[in-house]
């Protein structure tokens, strides 16, 4: 099962991403996650993203690259995974198929979450995150059992540095301008799979599962 997950700032790719991880256990590949784990540990790699990233703007392609490169070929992505969030640029798309062929492999679905830009405003100024478990909630749309709390691990919520009203404006506008052509570029090879990201998310889940169905 070799996934790749696209869709806006807020589409929900990270909810999907941690359903699908639970029922069909491929590894989840967030590119996002890598760059705030790494700015968390001080490394010279997140010293790198943490201008970009709170700015809005994309981590430079080759830092990008580099990383998902060294992920993908770690041992327990041998049977699959779930990129999340990469590729953004018809560049990463380009490497990753590279990077796909040196290891044999090739994707299986882009699936592509839709939603419409007027909503994701409010979905990353709602959002509410687990530092530890990494569960993503919403203040509205899906709230942990306690406010505040993380239901799986009961770490204290917080909001992400980037989902500032003017950082998450940012990162929309940039993220719109990359998507059009990563669409034409999968679509011509035939791996898109577009799913209406506006439903509930349980229902949005049942969409995307019965597409990985099809691959078992
Ligand atoms: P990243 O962490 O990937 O952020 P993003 O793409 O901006 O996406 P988000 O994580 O914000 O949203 P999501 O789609 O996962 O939505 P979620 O499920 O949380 O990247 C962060 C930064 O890292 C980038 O800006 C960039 O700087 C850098 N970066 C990462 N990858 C890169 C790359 N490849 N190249 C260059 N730079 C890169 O849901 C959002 C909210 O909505 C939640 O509160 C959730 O509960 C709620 N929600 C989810 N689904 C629904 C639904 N169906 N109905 C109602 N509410 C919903």
């Amino acid at each position: 099962m070799n996934l790749v997950l696209m869709g806006l700032p807020g589409a929900g790719k990270g909810t999907q991403a941690e359903k699908i991880v639970e029922k069909y256990g491929v590894p989840h590949i967030s590119t996002g996650d890598m760059f705030r784990a790494a700015i968390k540990d001080e490394t010279e790699l997140g010293l790198k993203a943490k201008t970009f990233m709170d700015a809005g703007n994309l981590v430079p392609d080759e830092v990008t690259i580099g990383i998902v490169r060294e992920r993908l070929s770690k041992d327990d992505c041998a049977k699959g995974f779930l990129l999340d969030g990469f590729p953004r640029t018809v560049a990463q798309a380009d490497a990753l198929e590279n990077i796909l062929s040196d290891l044999g492999r090739k994707i299986d679905y882009v699936i592509n979450v839709e939603v419409p830009k007027e909503d994701l405003m409010e979905r990353l100024t709602g959002r509410w995150v687990s530092p530890t478990s990494g569960a993503s909630y919403h203040v509205i749309f899906n709230p942990p059992k306690v406010e505040g709390i993380c239901d799986k691990d009961g770490s204290k919520l917080i909001q992400r540095e980037d989902d500032k009203p003017e950082t998450v404006a940012q990162r929309l506008e940039v993220n719109i301008k990359q998507t059009q052509p990563l669409i034409d570029f999968y679509t011509e090879k035939g791996y898109l799979k577009n799913v209406d990201g506006k439903q509930d998310i349980n229902k949005v889940f049942e969409d995307i599962d019965q597409l990985l169905k099809g691959l078992r």
